[in-house]
């Protein structure tokens, strides 16, 4: 049996509910470019929200590392991946997560004990030694020297701030060397496969750490990992995974996988992760910013060592790979069969005008070294930002005429650009608003007004999950876990409608976060706001409305024109969307 479907099986037996995965590109959260873990979609319920599945959940989650792109090319790293993950929100807590861990490892998957060890968190000032779980673990038979105790390798976090807690992590030897009876987890032959996060604080921004009102359970296990080490290869890229891929490639280069590893691994991975971010329902395409900066990236990358391994790029050798990888794993992500079109044309698209650009650039490259045997940090970036050219095809290119190129240069502009694009978004998640055209301020203003209506007639537990604005419609995701009755959308577009008949004013005023808070106004996630937030309250002597927001907004709701919902749709697992229009 499939892995996944092997997990999924083995934790429903244990009471729980499949989740579907959440898009690769967060919906509510601009913090993050991608997904970069399974709990990631889960942090509001880890913080206390109420999931509508209930207390223990499961299942395999789309997610994309970009942070260390230039590992890739060796046998174990992977810009996307997928992670397993079961969870306990209040409920279960280390027993059940350390037994049942145990349960599966060594009924499910087989693994043999005298290849597997633990870490366990060693206690600092703040939290004391995990005895607890050293205890479970000699319990199940687990012998002292396989149980390692780290402190920060054993406590997680997302990111600087939220949900975190200590760990225990499970690691296999995954060598052909015998193994020692003594673990040692800096040794790269004991490699980890799961990680169960005992999930109980909360860390704030200014450092400190507060309990959680739930003990939460979060674990992730890694597909790719853990299927190379059942099938007993030591290349994650020789694994079921990908080994038909890379023959493909084999196919279409005269090199074979022994002489050009690297090459043939990255365009393996690049190709899935490219397809899988075209797929996602944020409709990303290349650009040069954000999400679509790294998809360009991606794509760019994987033609430029098609190149390397003398594949004829004429070819449709990037449509034939991604096929095959929405083949591959259609069963479980049906988004890729969905926007199957859409991921073979913008493959194909960003491939021609690459090519394009790349002999441009060429030309211009030819015209910098000229009379230079330096390339600087400014044209290194002019190189990357204009012609597309990746570091790693100017520092190649230069390589052969001997020329340098000042690297550190071009990561300080790099960083630059980065930041600026950073704050873009940023700037997005603030207001919600792409753009603040005329439209746009007035459908901001109207989503503030469904949201409140929404709570009126479904109940004070409707929260805003994100929003997208254009000219033409308002989107307005929130928590619900039903479809809405007819009765439900016609009263919500009433009590809008009524508002705006109303000519309700639409005040703004600054406040600390901490007062905004206290004063009721509704946030989505209040960790990121600035300390001093402005909050803009809709009404005239009754508040129908307040809220923690950026702006702009419109002065006075009778701006808006008539409100009409036009579809209510489910977005995600407990998570309604709503599309608007303003007439
Ligand atoms: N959050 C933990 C990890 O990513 C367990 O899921 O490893």
């Amino acid at each position: 049996m499939n892995l996944k479907d092997l997990y999924i099986e083995f934790f429903e037996s244990k009471g729980h509910k499949q989740i579907p995965s959440a898009p690769v590109v967060p919906e509510n959260d601009a913090s993050v470019l991608f997904n970069t873990a399974g709990m990631q979609p889960l942090i509001p319920y880890l913080m206390g929200q109420k999931h509508p599945y209930g207390t223990r959940l499961c299942d395999y989650q789309k997610c994309i590392r970009t942070n260390d792109l230039d590992s890739i090319g060796d046998t174990y790293h992977h810009t996307f991946f997928e992670m397993l993950g079961n969870w306990s929100l209040g409920d279960y807590f280390k027993e059940d997560a350390i037994k049942w861990s145990f349960e599966f490892i060594t009924e499910k998957l087989n693994i043999p004990l005298e290849k597997f060890a633990v870490t366990v968190f060693g206690g600092n000032d703040l939290i004391p030694e995990d005895t607890e779980a050293i205890n479970l673990w000699k319990s199940l038979g687990i012998k002292e020297e396989r149980i390692a105790k780290t402190v920060e390798d054993n406590f997680w976090i997302a990111g600087e701030t939220g949900p975190c807690g200590p760990d225990t992590e499970m690691f296999y030897w995954r060598s052909n060397d015998p193994v020692p009876d003594k673990f040692d987890p800096e040794d790269s032959r004991w490699v980890e496969i799961w990680n169960n996060v005992f999930m109980q604080f909360n860390k704030k921004v200014d450092g400190t750490i507060e309990e959680l009102p739930n003990k939460n359970v979060d674990t992730g296990m890694g597909v790719e990992r853990v299927t190379s080490i059942l099938e007993g290869v030591n290349d994650n890229y020789m694994s079921s995974i990908w080994k038909d891929i890379i023959e493909k490639i084999e196919e279409f280069s005269p090199y074979t996988y022994q002489e050009k590893p690297e090459s043939m691994r990255i365009i393996a991975d690049h190709i899935r992760t490219a397809t899988f971010i075209i797929a996602d329902p944020a409709g990303i395409r290349p650009s040069n910013t954000d999400q679509g900066y790294i998809l360009r990236r991606l794509i760019r990358r994987m033609i430029r060592h098609a190149k390397k391994l003398n594949i004829n790029i004429d070819l449709p050798f990037e449509q034939i790979l991604a096929t095959m990888i929405i083949l591959k794993y259609v069963k479980y992500y049906p988004e890729l069969n969905t926007n199957k079109d859409v991921i073979l044309e913008v493959l194909h698209n960003e491939k021609v005008k690459f090519n394009r650009t790349l002999e441009k650039g060429l030309k211009e490259f030819e015209k910098v070294t000229k009379n230079s045997n330096e390339i600087d940090g400014v044209t290194a970036f002019h190189l990357f930002d204009t012609y597309g050219f990746p570091i790693e095809l100017t520092t190649e290119l230069a390589d052969e005429l001997n020329i340098k190129v000042d690297v550190d240069g071009f990561n300080k502009k790099f960083k630059e650009h980065q930041e600026l694009s950073r704050t873009a978004s940023a700037g997005k998640f603030k207001g919600g608003l792409a753009g603040d055209s005329e439209i746009e301020t007035r459908y901001h203003t109207a989503t503030h007004l469904l949201n409140a209506a929404l709570k009126k007639v479904i109940g004070p537990d409707v929260h805003q999950m994100g929003s997208n604005i254009t000219e033409e419609r308002m989107r307005f995701d929130f928590s619900c876990d039903h479809k809405l009755t007819d009765e439900e959308k016609s009263e919500a577009e009433a009590i809008v409608n009524n508002w705006i008949k109303e000519g309700l004013n639409v005040r703004c005023d600054e406040y600390s976060k901490e007062d905004a808070i206290k004063s009721g106004a509704e946030c989505m996630f209040i960790e990121k706001y600035p300390d001093k937030v402005t909050v803009y309250s809709i009404g005239n002597d009754e508040v129908v409305s307040k809220e923690l927001c950026g702006g702009p907004h419109v002065k006075n709701t009778s701006e808006l024109g008539e409100f009409h919902i036009i579809k209510e749709e489910a977005s995600s697992a407990g998570v309604r969307r709503i599309k608007a229009v303003l007439k």
